[in-house]
């Protein structure tokens, strides 16, 4: 038997020493140190045992380098899930043999999901469900839940990875499921499962099993509250695939989408709302999304804070409502959250805004939300951020039929975007009227007469177009004290966050 030894692993990036340390020397995180007993030796004693072999073409196993045009592409057979937008989302369904990763928060819909993938293949396949973290009487009473008390999925609640691995070869070109990797353990090591080392080497076994009897597996991750998947980033670099399941729980709304994927694009995306009988794909998602603003469209204005963005989701566009809400700060730093945007880009589009458009923000509290629970990082969203805080500030609406699109650079540029024709087409086909976008994009080729395209070259620009009659040049100071003024009058704001003070 390999001798124990003792080893000292942060949980936060999987570094590991002999001796303990109260702040990891690679992450930097304090307090993040945990003593696992170990019997393996530096590699797992399976992994040893299973060599990850290559089949030639003849269907012998080698483990010497076979040349590339007599290796056996095994690739093109891929195994349907039954749900088209999950087939896209993996570029054409299952590999066999492929490991994917499927992380989100708990309870957005992970098990859900794949036991619905579970009773489409089972009728080809055999499947095995692995449900470390319920009982059989759970996944039992989901399953007629989602009206497949019939259908011929294998369901083990076994946790141990290395009797996991042994199942898994009688499951052989076949699918399993793996709910949750960080349910399963090693059990030569003596860390909670969870932690650090666990997952590694449980997902490790798990993994040379897939490859070694070719079946498709899909390990669950749940994600931690600072967003990554718990047993870090390690997991991601083991698999062939990481899709990340995101959305608001409190929602219907999730999203589907690929960060890595070894046999497609990761451009795709796939969109559900979760219904009484389990996951149904969107047809329509900006629909869905801006809901009752649709129908308000051309009889009212919008509330001020407010601007619709058409952003890039893979070769989808989705349009979105940005709500922004500026209040005058309580504290000496002033708080500026944004949520389902990136708080860097919401800092450096309000300093655009104080130094090149010249709004007093200094002294406020910026609040940026994304409507939907979704998050955004298309850069393509600057415009309409920028609108909504403007139109918050100056507590004026804005045309509800007009759709912002643009990125905003540092000298206050509105710089061009990819697929602008694609985000127009969209919001024009939702019955939008007017869309501003970036001037060096133009012309674009809208065939819809209803939409008016306007180009503008800054973001002082478009906030002119969406707020006629403010003027905001410097030269007119006096001007725009008093229209500022006037729209501050009853807010109380201290006189030097009045712009231009
Ligand atoms: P679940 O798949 O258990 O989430 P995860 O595995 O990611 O933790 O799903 C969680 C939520 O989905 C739960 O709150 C109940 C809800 N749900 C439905 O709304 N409809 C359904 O048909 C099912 C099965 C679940
Ligand atoms: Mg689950």
């Amino acid at each position: 038997m390999a001798k124990a030894r003792s080893r000292w692993t942060c949980q936060g990036c999987g570094f590991q020493t002999s001796g303990f340390l109260g702040r990891c020397t690679e992450c930097g995180s304090w307090g993040s140190m945990v003593e696992e007993v170990s019997s393996l030796d530096s590699q797992s004693a399976f992994s040893k045992n299973v060599t990850r072999s290559v089949l030639s073409s003849d269907g012998q196993e080698s483990t010497k380098p076979t040349l590339l045009q007599d290796l056996k592409a095994s690739h093109s057979e891929r195994i349907f899930t039954g749900i088209p937008g999950l087939d896209e989302v993996l570029g054409g369904g299952f590999v066999p043999g492929a490991v994917i990763l499927l992380a989100g928060d708990p309870g957005i819909g992970k098990s859900t999901l794949l036991l619905q993938v579970a009773r489409h293949v089972s009728a080809e396949k055999e499947v095995l469900y692995v449900a470390g973290e319920e009982s059989a009487m759970q996944v039992k009473l989901r399953a007629s839940r989602l009206n497949m008390q019939d259908s011929r999925v294998h369901v083990d609640t076994q946790q141990d990875s290395v009797k996991i691995s042994e199942t898994m070869q009688e499951f052989s070109n076949g699918v399993a499921i793996i709910d949750s990797i960080q349910s399963i353990f090693h059990r030569d090591i003596t860390s909670a499962a969870g932690s650090v080392s666990q997952v590694r080497e449980s997902a490790q076994i798990i993994i040379n099993s897939a490859k070694a009897a070719n079946i498709a597996t899909i390990l669950v991750g749940h994600v931690t509250k600072e967003g990554s998947i718990a047993g870090p980033r390690i997991l991601e670099h083991m698999v062939d695939v990481v899709l990340h399941f995101e959305g608001d729980r409190t929602r219907q709304l999730r999203i589907l989408r690929p960060n890595k994927n070894r046999f497609g694009s990761t451009s795709e995306i796939a969109i559900f709302s979760m219904t009484e009988g389990g996951l149904n794909e969107v047809g329509n998602p900006s629909e869905f999304l801006l809901g009752d603003r649709l129908n308000k469209m051309g009889s009212k204005q919008a509330p001020s804070g407010t601007a619709v963005i058409a952003t890039g989701e893979g070769t989808r566009t989705l349009l979105l409502e940005v709500q922004a809400l500026v209040s005058v700060t309580t504290y000496s730093a002033p708080r500026r959250l944004a949520n389902g945007w990136d708080s860097n880009r919401l800092l450096q589009l309000i300093a655009v805004l104080e130094k090149k458009v010249g709004l007093g923000l200094a002294r406020a509290d910026i609040y940026v939300n994304i409507v939907g629970g979704i998050d955004i990082d298309d850069p393509a969203g600057d415009l309409g951020v920028g609108v909504a805080i403007a139109t918050s500030l100056l507590d004026r609406s804005v045309d509800s039929s007009t759709i912002f699109i643009g990125e905003v650079g540092l000298t206050g540029e509105v710089r061009p975007v990819v697929m602008l024709e694609h985000r127009v087409k969209e919001a024009a086909r939702l019955g939008f009227k007017r869309a501003i976008v970036p001037k060096c994009n133009l012309p674009i080729n809208i065939r819809s007469k209803q939409m008016e395209v306007i180009g503008v070259e800054t973001l002082t620009e478009a906030l002119l177009i969406a707020m006629p009659g403010i003027d905001f040049s410097k030269s007119e100071k006096k001007k725009d004290d008093a229209v500022f003024a006037a729209a501050m009058q009853d807010k109380d704001f201290p006189l030097d966050m009045k712009p231009f003070m």
